[in-house]
Protein backbone atom coordinates (compact mmCIF):
# COMPACT_ATOMS: atom_id res chain seq x y z
CA UNK A 1 0.00 0.00 0.00
CA UNK A 2 1.26 3.40 -0.89
CA UNK A 3 0.88 6.24 1.73
CA UNK A 4 -1.00 9.06 0.92
CA UNK A 5 0.55 12.63 0.40
CA UNK A 6 -1.79 14.56 1.90
CA UNK A 7 -0.07 17.48 0.48
CA UNK A 8 -0.26 16.50 -2.83
CA UNK A 9 -2.63 19.38 -4.57
CA UNK A 10 -5.47 16.55 -6.03
CA UNK A 11 -5.40 15.95 -9.78
CA UNK A 12 -7.96 18.57 -12.11
CA UNK A 13 -8.92 15.62 -14.13
CA UNK A 14 -10.54 14.57 -11.52
CA UNK A 15 -12.31 17.92 -10.71
CA UNK A 16 -16.12 17.59 -10.34
CA UNK A 17 -15.82 21.01 -11.85
CA UNK A 18 -18.86 23.35 -11.26
CA UNK A 19 -20.34 21.97 -8.46
CA UNK A 20 -23.40 24.52 -8.56
CA UNK A 21 -25.51 27.48 -10.73
CA UNK A 22 -25.00 29.61 -7.85
CA UNK A 23 -23.18 32.09 -10.47
CA UNK A 24 -26.70 32.43 -12.07
CA UNK A 25 -28.79 32.80 -8.62
CA UNK A 26 -32.48 33.31 -10.49
CA UNK A 27 -31.83 30.18 -12.48
CA UNK A 28 -30.21 28.50 -9.70
CA UNK A 29 -33.42 29.80 -7.33
CA UNK A 30 -35.92 28.74 -10.44
CA UNK A 31 -36.78 24.86 -9.09
CA UNK A 32 -39.51 25.30 -9.56
CA UNK A 33 -40.21 27.58 -12.51
CA UNK A 34 -40.12 30.98 -13.33
CA UNK A 35 -43.42 33.58 -12.14
CA UNK A 36 -44.91 35.58 -13.72
CA UNK A 37 -45.26 34.37 -17.13
CA UNK A 38 -47.95 32.46 -19.09
CA UNK A 39 -47.45 28.86 -19.32
CA UNK A 40 -49.17 26.52 -21.43
CA UNK A 41 -50.93 23.26 -18.97
CA UNK A 42 -53.40 21.91 -21.36
CA UNK A 43 -55.36 21.02 -24.57
CA UNK A 44 -58.37 23.33 -25.14
CA UNK A 45 -59.62 20.33 -26.57
CA UNK A 46 -59.69 18.21 -23.29
CA UNK A 47 -60.97 21.35 -20.84
CA UNK A 48 -64.61 21.05 -20.55
CA UNK A 49 -67.61 22.17 -17.92
CA UNK A 50 -66.27 19.21 -16.23
CA UNK A 51 -63.19 20.24 -13.92
CA UNK A 52 -59.75 19.42 -14.54
CA UNK A 53 -56.91 19.79 -12.44
CA UNK A 54 -53.49 20.54 -13.50
CA UNK A 55 -50.26 21.58 -11.51
CA UNK A 56 -47.72 24.28 -12.48
CA UNK A 57 -44.95 25.87 -10.92
CA UNK A 58 -46.28 24.09 -7.91
CA UNK A 59 -49.67 25.70 -7.41
CA UNK A 60 -52.76 23.15 -8.16
CA UNK A 61 -55.15 24.76 -10.68
CA UNK A 62 -58.43 23.37 -11.82
CA UNK A 63 -59.63 24.39 -15.03
CA UNK A 64 -63.46 24.45 -15.70
CA UNK A 65 -65.34 26.06 -18.77
CA UNK A 66 -68.39 27.92 -18.62
CA UNK A 67 -71.62 27.54 -19.54
CA UNK A 68 -70.67 30.36 -22.28
CA UNK A 69 -67.80 28.66 -23.32
CA UNK A 70 -64.99 30.26 -21.61
CA UNK A 71 -62.27 28.56 -19.41
CA UNK A 72 -61.66 29.94 -15.74
CA UNK A 73 -58.52 28.70 -13.75
CA UNK A 74 -59.05 28.63 -9.58
CA UNK A 75 -56.73 27.43 -6.93
CA UNK A 76 -57.57 24.00 -6.87
CA UNK A 77 -58.06 23.61 -3.01
CA UNK A 78 -61.61 23.93 -1.21
CA UNK A 79 -60.65 26.31 2.03
CA UNK A 80 -63.29 24.58 3.85
CA UNK A 81 -61.31 21.25 4.49
CA UNK A 82 -58.59 21.16 1.67
CA UNK A 83 -60.37 19.19 -1.20
CA UNK A 84 -59.14 19.69 -4.58
CA UNK A 85 -61.93 21.20 -6.05
CA UNK A 86 -61.14 19.81 -9.46
CA UNK A 87 -62.69 17.10 -7.78
CA UNK A 88 -66.29 18.78 -8.10
CA UNK A 89 -68.73 19.62 -10.01
CA UNK A 90 -71.43 22.22 -12.38
CA UNK A 91 -74.31 22.53 -10.01
CA UNK A 92 -74.88 25.79 -11.10
CA UNK A 93 -74.10 27.58 -14.47
CA UNK A 94 -70.49 28.89 -14.17
CA UNK A 95 -69.84 27.77 -10.92
CA UNK A 96 -68.24 24.66 -8.88
CA UNK A 97 -69.12 22.65 -6.38
CA UNK A 98 -66.61 21.30 -3.66
CA UNK A 99 -67.62 17.99 -4.07
CA UNK A 100 -67.02 16.77 -0.76
CA UNK A 101 -69.38 19.48 1.24
CA UNK A 102 -70.56 21.24 -1.42
CA UNK A 103 -69.58 24.62 -1.57
CA UNK A 104 -69.89 26.40 -4.63
CA UNK A 105 -67.69 29.15 -5.87
CA UNK A 106 -68.31 31.40 -9.12
CA UNK A 107 -66.07 30.64 -11.29
CA UNK A 108 -65.60 34.01 -12.75
CA UNK A 109 -63.92 35.56 -9.44
CA UNK A 110 -63.77 32.72 -7.16
CA UNK A 111 -66.24 33.88 -4.72
CA UNK A 112 -68.21 31.45 -2.52
CA UNK A 113 -71.44 32.29 -3.60
CA UNK A 114 -73.82 29.24 -1.88
CA UNK A 115 -73.00 26.38 0.70
CA UNK A 116 -75.24 23.56 -0.97
CA UNK A 117 -75.32 21.63 2.87
CA UNK A 118 -76.17 24.71 4.76
CA UNK A 119 -79.10 26.38 2.88
CA UNK A 120 -79.85 29.21 1.10
CA UNK A 121 -78.56 31.48 3.82
CA UNK A 122 -75.31 30.45 4.87
CA UNK A 123 -73.59 32.94 6.79
CA UNK A 124 -70.17 31.61 5.34
CA UNK A 125 -71.16 33.47 1.70
CA UNK A 126 -69.60 36.44 0.57
CA UNK A 127 -66.89 35.89 3.39
CA UNK A 128 -64.77 33.41 1.65
CA UNK A 129 -63.13 33.15 -1.94
CA UNK A 130 -60.42 31.11 -3.64
CA UNK A 131 -57.81 32.60 -5.73
CA UNK A 132 -57.98 33.02 -9.39
CA UNK A 133 -56.01 32.74 -12.55
CA UNK A 134 -55.11 35.07 -15.45
CA UNK A 135 -56.68 32.46 -17.94
CA UNK A 136 -56.25 32.32 -22.03
CA UNK A 137 -56.57 30.16 -25.11
CA UNK A 138 -54.43 30.04 -27.70
CA UNK A 139 -53.04 28.03 -30.53
CA UNK A 140 -55.02 25.16 -29.28
CA UNK A 141 -53.98 25.24 -25.27
CA UNK A 142 -55.10 26.32 -22.56
CA UNK A 143 -52.93 29.01 -20.98
CA UNK A 144 -52.16 30.24 -17.35
CA UNK A 145 -50.67 32.96 -15.64
CA UNK A 146 -48.67 31.85 -12.94
CA UNK A 147 -47.29 35.15 -10.77
CA UNK A 148 -47.29 37.89 -8.37
CA UNK A 149 -48.38 41.03 -10.70
CA UNK A 150 -50.27 42.11 -13.70
CA UNK A 151 -50.36 39.86 -16.10
CA UNK A 152 -49.08 40.92 -19.72
CA UNK A 153 -50.79 40.33 -22.44
CA UNK A 154 -50.49 36.67 -24.05
CA UNK A 155 -49.65 37.73 -27.44
CA UNK A 156 -46.71 39.35 -26.21
CA UNK A 157 -45.12 36.26 -24.76
CA UNK A 158 -46.36 33.76 -27.78
CA UNK A 159 -43.52 33.24 -30.07
CA UNK A 160 -44.13 36.24 -32.60
CA UNK A 161 -44.88 34.13 -35.34
CA UNK A 162 -48.21 32.84 -33.90
CA UNK A 163 -49.41 35.84 -32.93
CA UNK A 164 -51.45 37.06 -36.86
CA UNK A 165 -50.41 33.78 -38.50
CA UNK A 166 -51.97 32.65 -41.81
CA UNK A 167 -54.37 29.36 -41.38
CA UNK A 168 -52.41 26.59 -39.45
CA UNK A 169 -52.82 22.92 -38.56
CA UNK A 170 -51.34 21.81 -35.23
CA UNK A 171 -50.10 18.56 -33.70
CA UNK A 172 -48.84 17.68 -30.84
CA UNK A 173 -48.33 15.79 -27.28
CA UNK A 174 -48.60 16.74 -23.38
CA UNK A 175 -46.81 14.56 -21.29
CA UNK A 176 -45.74 15.06 -17.85
CA UNK A 177 -42.29 13.63 -17.04
CA UNK A 178 -39.54 13.07 -14.23
CA UNK A 179 -37.37 15.89 -14.36
CA UNK A 180 -35.92 19.30 -13.85
CA UNK A 181 -37.30 21.98 -16.51
CA UNK A 182 -34.40 23.59 -16.29
CA UNK A 183 -32.26 19.87 -17.51
CA UNK A 184 -34.98 19.87 -20.48
CA UNK A 185 -34.87 23.32 -21.37
CA UNK A 186 -31.17 22.80 -21.49
CA UNK A 187 -31.56 19.28 -23.27
CA UNK A 188 -33.30 21.36 -25.88
CA UNK A 189 -31.47 23.69 -26.76
CA UNK A 190 -27.99 21.39 -25.96
CA UNK A 191 -25.74 21.76 -29.30
CA UNK A 192 -23.86 18.73 -29.10
CA UNK A 193 -26.53 15.96 -28.51
CA UNK A 194 -29.01 15.97 -31.17
CA UNK A 195 -26.30 14.57 -34.04
CA UNK A 196 -24.99 12.28 -31.64
CA UNK A 197 -27.99 10.81 -29.62
CA UNK A 198 -30.73 11.21 -31.55
CA UNK A 199 -28.81 9.31 -35.33
CA UNK A 200 -30.27 6.31 -33.60
CA UNK A 201 -33.91 7.45 -33.62
CA UNK A 202 -36.84 6.05 -35.98
CA UNK A 203 -37.12 10.08 -37.64
CA UNK A 204 -33.34 10.28 -38.19
CA UNK A 205 -32.91 6.72 -39.81
CA UNK A 206 -32.40 7.71 -43.22
CA UNK A 207 -30.28 10.85 -42.60
CA UNK A 208 -26.78 11.41 -41.95
CA UNK A 209 -26.27 13.54 -39.16
CA UNK A 210 -22.89 15.18 -38.86
CA UNK A 211 -19.79 14.38 -36.51
CA UNK A 212 -19.40 17.89 -35.29
CA UNK A 213 -19.36 21.35 -35.29
CA UNK A 214 -18.67 24.63 -35.00
CA UNK A 215 -21.40 27.10 -33.69
CA UNK A 216 -22.24 30.55 -31.71
CA UNK A 217 -24.64 32.06 -29.92
CA UNK A 218 -26.76 35.10 -31.04
CA UNK A 219 -29.40 36.73 -28.73
CA UNK A 220 -32.22 38.58 -31.17
CA UNK A 221 -34.94 40.28 -28.96
CA UNK A 222 -36.21 37.81 -26.66
CA UNK A 223 -34.64 34.65 -28.42
CA UNK A 224 -31.23 33.23 -28.57
CA UNK A 225 -30.33 31.13 -31.34
CA UNK A 226 -27.71 28.59 -32.10
CA UNK A 227 -25.67 29.06 -35.52
CA UNK A 228 -23.76 26.55 -36.69
CA UNK A 229 -20.62 28.41 -38.51
CA UNK A 230 -18.79 24.84 -39.32
CA UNK A 231 -20.03 21.11 -40.18
CA UNK A 232 -17.89 18.05 -40.04
CA UNK A 233 -19.59 15.23 -41.49
CA UNK A 234 -16.64 12.95 -40.19
CA UNK A 235 -13.49 13.11 -38.21
CA UNK A 236 -10.35 11.52 -37.55
CA UNK A 237 -9.55 11.10 -34.10
CA UNK A 238 -5.87 10.57 -33.57
CA UNK A 239 -4.73 7.82 -32.72
CA UNK A 240 -8.25 5.97 -32.78
CA UNK A 241 -9.69 6.42 -36.31
CA UNK A 242 -12.50 7.44 -38.49
CA UNK A 243 -16.01 8.15 -36.82
CA UNK A 244 -19.16 9.03 -38.82
CA UNK A 245 -22.64 8.51 -38.74
CA UNK A 246 -22.79 7.92 -42.80
CA UNK A 247 -24.16 4.45 -43.40
CA UNK A 248 -25.47 3.53 -47.15
CA UNK A 249 -29.23 4.38 -46.84
CA UNK A 250 -28.70 7.30 -45.17
CA UNK A 251 -28.98 9.92 -47.10
CA UNK A 252 -26.49 13.32 -46.76
CA UNK A 253 -28.09 16.93 -47.26
CA UNK A 254 -25.98 19.32 -49.70
CA UNK A 255 -23.70 21.08 -47.59
CA UNK A 256 -25.43 24.42 -48.00
CA UNK A 257 -28.79 23.59 -47.17
CA UNK A 258 -30.66 23.61 -43.83
CA UNK A 259 -28.35 25.95 -42.30
CA UNK A 260 -31.44 28.23 -41.34
CA UNK A 261 -34.33 26.39 -41.73
CA UNK A 262 -33.83 22.34 -40.50
CA UNK A 263 -30.34 21.21 -39.60
CA UNK A 264 -30.25 18.00 -41.76
CA UNK A 265 -32.13 17.43 -44.50
CA UNK A 266 -33.07 21.02 -46.38
CA UNK A 267 -36.14 20.95 -48.58
CA UNK A 268 -36.93 21.82 -52.27
CA UNK A 269 -39.37 24.23 -50.92
CA UNK A 270 -39.37 25.87 -47.78
CA UNK A 271 -42.90 27.33 -46.47
CA UNK A 272 -43.12 30.81 -47.41
CA UNK A 273 -44.30 32.18 -44.24
CA UNK A 274 -41.34 30.59 -42.34
CA UNK A 275 -38.87 31.74 -44.60
CA UNK A 276 -40.52 35.25 -44.50
CA UNK A 277 -39.67 35.16 -40.71
CA UNK A 278 -35.83 35.13 -41.61
CA UNK A 279 -34.51 33.09 -38.45
CA UNK A 280 -30.65 33.79 -38.13
CA UNK A 281 -30.62 30.16 -36.60
CA UNK A 282 -33.16 27.10 -37.00
CA UNK A 283 -33.01 26.22 -33.58
CA UNK A 284 -33.92 29.50 -30.48
CA UNK A 285 -34.81 29.35 -27.08
CA UNK A 286 -36.78 31.78 -25.11
CA UNK A 287 -37.77 32.33 -21.60
CA UNK A 288 -39.48 31.01 -19.68
CA UNK A 289 -38.39 27.92 -21.54
CA UNK A 290 -39.71 27.81 -25.04
CA UNK A 291 -38.07 25.55 -27.64
CA UNK A 292 -38.86 26.68 -31.58
CA UNK A 293 -37.33 24.41 -34.11
CA UNK A 294 -37.42 26.07 -37.67
CA UNK A 295 -37.76 23.30 -39.87
CA UNK A 296 -38.36 23.98 -44.09
CA UNK A 297 -42.17 22.75 -43.72
CA UNK A 298 -43.51 23.25 -40.01
CA UNK A 299 -42.41 24.74 -36.43
CA UNK A 300 -41.74 22.44 -33.92
CA UNK A 301 -42.21 24.47 -30.42
CA UNK A 302 -41.28 22.46 -26.64
CA UNK A 303 -42.61 24.58 -23.94
CA UNK A 304 -41.12 22.83 -20.76
CA UNK A 305 -43.93 23.82 -17.77
CA UNK A 306 -42.36 23.12 -14.38
CA UNK A 307 -45.44 21.05 -12.08
CA UNK A 308 -43.04 21.34 -9.21
CA UNK A 309 -39.44 20.36 -8.46
CA UNK A 310 -38.01 17.10 -10.17
CA UNK A 311 -41.11 17.35 -12.61
CA UNK A 312 -41.68 18.68 -15.91
CA UNK A 313 -45.00 18.76 -18.67
CA UNK A 314 -43.44 18.51 -21.82
CA UNK A 315 -45.94 20.32 -24.26
CA UNK A 316 -44.19 19.63 -27.63
CA UNK A 317 -46.67 21.58 -30.71
CA UNK A 318 -46.26 21.16 -34.37
CA UNK A 319 -47.29 23.92 -36.53
CA UNK A 320 -47.58 23.75 -40.10
CA UNK A 321 -48.90 26.49 -41.90
CA UNK A 322 -51.38 25.29 -44.72
CA UNK A 323 -55.18 25.23 -45.38
CA UNK A 324 -57.93 22.99 -46.60
CA UNK A 325 -56.54 19.69 -48.14
CA UNK A 326 -52.80 20.11 -47.13
CA UNK A 327 -53.82 20.34 -43.50
CA UNK A 328 -55.82 17.37 -43.74
CA UNK A 329 -52.77 15.90 -45.10
CA UNK A 330 -51.05 17.28 -42.36
CA UNK A 331 -52.91 15.84 -39.70
CA UNK A 332 -52.81 12.58 -41.39
CA UNK A 333 -49.58 12.50 -41.54
CA UNK A 334 -48.75 13.40 -38.18
CA UNK A 335 -51.55 11.04 -36.74
CA UNK A 336 -49.95 8.53 -38.75
CA UNK A 337 -46.13 8.47 -37.69
CA UNK A 338 -45.29 11.85 -36.88
CA UNK A 339 -46.58 11.92 -33.50
CA UNK A 340 -44.68 8.63 -32.61
CA UNK A 341 -42.27 9.52 -34.76
CA UNK A 342 -41.05 13.19 -33.45
CA UNK A 343 -42.99 13.43 -30.47
CA UNK A 344 -42.73 9.79 -29.20
CA UNK A 345 -39.46 8.14 -30.00
CA UNK A 346 -37.16 11.16 -30.76
CA UNK A 347 -38.51 13.14 -27.77
CA UNK A 348 -38.41 9.90 -25.70
CA UNK A 349 -35.04 9.68 -26.22
CA UNK A 350 -34.35 13.26 -24.48
CA UNK A 351 -36.78 12.51 -21.86
CA UNK A 352 -34.49 9.32 -21.23
CA UNK A 353 -31.46 11.69 -20.87
CA UNK A 354 -32.73 14.32 -18.92
CA UNK A 355 -34.50 11.37 -16.24
CA UNK A 356 -30.43 10.11 -16.02
CA UNK A 357 -28.70 13.64 -15.73
CA UNK A 358 -27.48 14.55 -12.41
CA UNK A 359 -25.66 17.98 -13.18
CA UNK A 360 -24.19 20.29 -11.10
CA UNK A 361 -21.77 19.21 -10.62
CA UNK A 362 -20.56 19.42 -14.14
CA UNK A 363 -17.91 20.01 -16.48
CA UNK A 364 -18.49 21.85 -19.75
CA UNK A 365 -16.99 21.34 -23.07
CA UNK A 366 -17.15 24.02 -26.11
CA UNK A 367 -20.90 23.26 -27.59
CA UNK A 368 -21.99 24.10 -23.76
CA UNK A 369 -21.88 27.72 -25.26
CA UNK A 370 -25.84 27.00 -26.05
CA UNK A 371 -26.66 26.43 -22.10
CA UNK A 372 -24.31 29.26 -20.51
CA UNK A 373 -25.89 31.70 -22.80
CA UNK A 374 -29.78 30.37 -21.80
CA UNK A 375 -28.50 30.69 -18.07
CA UNK A 376 -27.74 34.44 -18.71
CA UNK A 377 -31.17 35.04 -20.57
CA UNK A 378 -32.57 33.67 -17.63
CA UNK A 379 -30.80 35.80 -15.32
CA UNK A 380 -31.61 38.72 -17.73
CA UNK A 381 -34.78 39.13 -16.15
CA UNK A 382 -38.33 38.83 -17.45
CA UNK A 383 -38.90 41.02 -21.14
CA UNK A 384 -42.44 40.76 -20.61
CA UNK A 385 -44.01 43.83 -18.83
CA UNK A 386 -41.24 44.25 -16.05
CA UNK A 387 -40.35 47.03 -14.35
CA UNK A 388 -36.80 45.33 -14.34
CA UNK A 389 -35.40 45.84 -17.72
CA UNK A 390 -32.54 43.69 -18.54
CA UNK A 391 -30.04 46.94 -18.49
CA UNK A 392 -30.48 47.23 -15.22
CA UNK A 393 -29.60 44.15 -13.96
CA UNK A 394 -26.10 43.11 -13.04
CA UNK A 395 -24.30 41.98 -15.22
CA UNK A 396 -25.88 43.18 -18.21
CA UNK A 397 -22.94 44.64 -19.52
CA UNK A 398 -20.80 41.74 -19.48
CA UNK A 399 -23.33 39.48 -21.32
CA UNK A 400 -23.09 42.08 -23.99
CA UNK A 401 -19.76 41.64 -24.25
CA UNK A 402 -19.75 37.61 -24.56
CA UNK A 403 -21.85 37.76 -26.81
CA UNK A 404 -20.25 39.37 -29.08
CA UNK A 405 -17.11 38.02 -28.38
CA UNK A 406 -18.71 34.80 -29.16
CA UNK A 407 -20.10 36.00 -32.33
CA UNK A 408 -16.75 37.26 -33.47
CA UNK A 409 -15.78 32.98 -32.76
CA UNK A 410 -14.96 33.32 -29.42
S1 LIG B 1 -63.96 20.35 1.82
FE1 LIG B 1 -64.90 21.37 0.24
S2 LIG B 1 -66.88 21.59 0.89
FE2 LIG B 1 -65.96 20.68 2.56
FE1 LIG C 1 -32.88 16.05 -28.27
Amino acid sequence: MTAVDETAKPNPKYSEGRTSWKSWPDYDAATEGLRNYWYPVEWSSQVKRKPTGVKVCGENVVLQRDELGKVHALHDRCPHRGVPLSLGTEEFPSTISCVYHGWTFNLHDGELVAVITDGPDSPMCGKVAVETYPCEEAVGLVWVFIGDREPHPLTEQLPEELVDPPEYAVGGRIEDRDGDWRLYAENGFDEGHAKYLHRTSWWRILKVMPTWNKIHIERHGRWIYRIEDERYWEADFPGLGVWSNHRWWKIKPKQTQGKFLGNTGGAKKNDPYIASQNYPGFVSLSVPGVLRVAYPQFIHYEFYVPIEEGRTKYVGVMVQFKTGLAKAGFYAKYLGGIRWLFHGNFSGQDHWMVENTSAPPERLYRPDISLIEWRRLVEGGNPFGSDETDADKPGADEQAVTLKAANNGG
